[in-house]
Parts: structure tokens; sequence; C-alpha cells
């Protein structure tokens, strides 16, 4: 396809170059990673943090998650702690965030932490983001490239549809590998979920060797900030459905559905680990062709479903 957006940019050694410099001076650049497209900017810089919650218009309360290359850059930031250590051997770099304590010395900009003592850090295995973080004396502050409480971002065009020409710099990643944001686990007290992913609670049970928590369907605990409404392509959205009105956007999932216009399949195959990786790409095409509702059927709630269901309960509110 013509990449008719002249700030999506492939990357080389010219691009490389231009995104620290702009990284350097405390601007803002549209990064892939393995989960969802980021807004990425210097976490150490008020200024570059500013810049990221007006241009999301986010609540300043919803704290960023921060981005380093690997854990010995985070030892003057966080405390590190066994159970991290273990899942960051296991785990990393990939899609799972940790939520720990952030020592008195860090020097992460508290506008991006929201004023709290903990702060969320990641390790995302993108290879030309990890270039970057390598590069880079500073971690980034990475929230997904969207405005708040809509839908993560999967390829570059959707950062660049979203932002249009407000972002100079937009490297492209094709497609995100997972689709999906990173499980968010809070390490602060006793370890539990607080946002599910693709990483998940039995393979994080069985690395720490106990029993860890997953917030409930019914009451989701959630990230201190998030809003309820989230993940929303802000189509009235009906869950657990099984058929849609003609004119309605059918999401499905699974062989037994017929192909018809309104139809839209996360995955014929009945691979949830697929329907993760469409479910945004289907939301910003029904929103494209400009459906005034939405159903869905209900999908399994086992592996990546449980990660599926909590987008979609939060979609759908
Ligand atoms: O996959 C991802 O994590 C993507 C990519 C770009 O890395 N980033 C992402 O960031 O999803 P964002 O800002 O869209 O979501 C961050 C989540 C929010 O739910 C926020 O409330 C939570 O992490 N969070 C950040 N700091 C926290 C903290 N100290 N305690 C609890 N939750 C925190
Ligand atoms: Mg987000």
């Amino acid at each position: 396809m013509k990449n008719i957006y002249s700030n999506i940019l492939k990357f080389n050694k010219n691009t490389l170059f231009k995104t620290l410099r702009y990284l350097k001076k405390n601007k803002i650049v549209g990064l892939p990673t393995e989960t969802v497209y980021g807004l990425a900017g210097n976490a150490y810089s008020n200024e570059s943090i500013k810049k990221i919650y007006s241009i999301k218009k986010r609540p300043k309360k919803n704290p960023l998650i921060i981005h380093y290359y690997d854990l010995s850059r985070t030892s003057k930031d966080i405390k590190i702690d066994n159970d991290l250590v273990k899942l960051y051997k296991k785990l990393c770099p990939g899609p799972i965030t940790f939520v720990v304590k952030k020592k008195k010395s860090s020097k992460i900009s508290n506008l991006s932490t929201a004023k709290l003592n903990t702060v969320a850090v990641r390790f995302p295995s993108n290879k030309k983001t990890r270039i970057i973080l390598k590069k880079l004396n500073f971690p980034l502050a990475i929230p997904s490239a969207n405005k708040s409480s809509g839908v993560s971002p999967v390829n570059a065009k959707d950062v660049a549809e979203e932002f249009r020409n407000k972002l100079k710099i937009i490297i492209d990643g094709g497609d995100a590998k997972f689709g999906l944001e990173s499980t968010v686990i809070d390490l602060t007290n006793k370890a539990r979920i607080l946002r599910p992913g693709v990483i998940g609670n039995i393979k994080i049970s069985k690395i720490l060797k106990k029993k860890i928590s997953l917030a409930k369907s019914q009451k989701i605990i959630r990230s201190p900030g998030s809003l309820k409404k989230h993940y929303s392509p802000n189509i009235p959205m009906k869950l657990n459905q099984i058929k849609a009105k003609k004119n309605d956007a059918f999401i499905v999932f699974g062989k037994k559905y017929k192909n018809r216009k309104n139809t839209f399949n996360l995955s014929k195959k009945s691979n949830l680990n697929e329907a993760a990786k469409n479910l945004y790409r289907i939301f910003r095409k029904i929103k494209k062709l400009n459906y005034k509702k939405i159903s869905v059927v209900k999908i399994p709630y086992k592996g990546v479903g449980i990660a599926i269901n909590d987008r979609l309960k939060h979609a759908a509110s």
C-alpha cells in the first residue's frame, strides 16, 4: 500500500538519528511495540510528559508506563525485588508491565506517575524500539498512541490518522505482533494482575510459584487512573450476542458464522491469539464504515480470551 502520510518513516540509519535527536530535545514520536503503537517521550523530562498528556488529552491522574532497554538501567529509579527479577528473566523483553516501588532518588518525571510512589515499568521486545532505547541515556514514557479512552493503534497508519500532522515522526514497524496492550501486574503488595494481556496469570503463577489473583470480570481492579470507558470505538456495543441486525456490525469468532457484509470475524480458526491481534483493527474498520451499533458474540473466557473480554467490556461500557 502506498504511504500517503509523510510522517510515517521507514526505520533506517537516518530516521534512527532523527528520532534520537527529537527525543533528546524532549519532543514526542510515534513508535512501534510488540503490543500496540505508542507515543514516546523522555520519561525524565516534565516538558516531554506534558506534551504526551496534552496531545492524548489524557487525565493527569492516569500514570504512564516507563519503558527501559533492560533491567540494569532501572536500578536508580525503582526498587528491584525477587519477583521482578524472576519474571524479568523469563518474560522480558516482552508484553508485560510491572508496577513497582519508585526510589526517592528516581529521575522519572513526577507528572508521568501521577505523583504516586509506585511506577509501572516495561521492557518492550520490538527490535526497532529496542535499538532506540539502547541508544538513549534516559527511559521513555510510552502510552498507547490514541486519544484518551479510544482504541489503541496497531499499525503506523492508525497513529497517523489519530494525530495527523501533530506528530512529525512515526516509525513504521508493520503490524503490532500481539495487537493488545501489555499485561499489567502489581508487585508492590501481593502480586495481582491489574490489566490482563497475552501473558496470563497461569504463566505468571508458574514462574513465581504462587497464586496470582486475577481481577474478576465483574469487578475488575483497574489501574488507578483508568477510566471505566476505555479501548472504545465510541459506538454502542452489546456483548454476548448470538445474532445481529443487518445494519449493525457483528463481531464473531469461529467458523460457524457466515461471511456477510456486516460480519467481522476475529478468528475463523477460533484462535484467541489471532482474535486478540484482530480486535482493534476490526474496531477501527467498523468505525470507518460508519456502523452505528455493534453486536459481539461470546468470546471464550480462557487464555488470551480473558484479556479480550476485558477490553470488550470496557469498550462497551
Ligand atoms: O502495551 C503497552 O503497555 C502499551 C505499549 C505502548 O507499551 N502502553 C500502554 O500504555 O498501554 P497506556 O498508558 O495506554 O496504559 C498504561 C496503563 C494504564 O492503565 C495505567 O493506569 C497503568 O498502566 N499504570 C501506569 N502506572 C501505574 C501505576 N503506578 N500503578 C498502577 N497502574 C499504573
Ligand atoms: Mg492506552
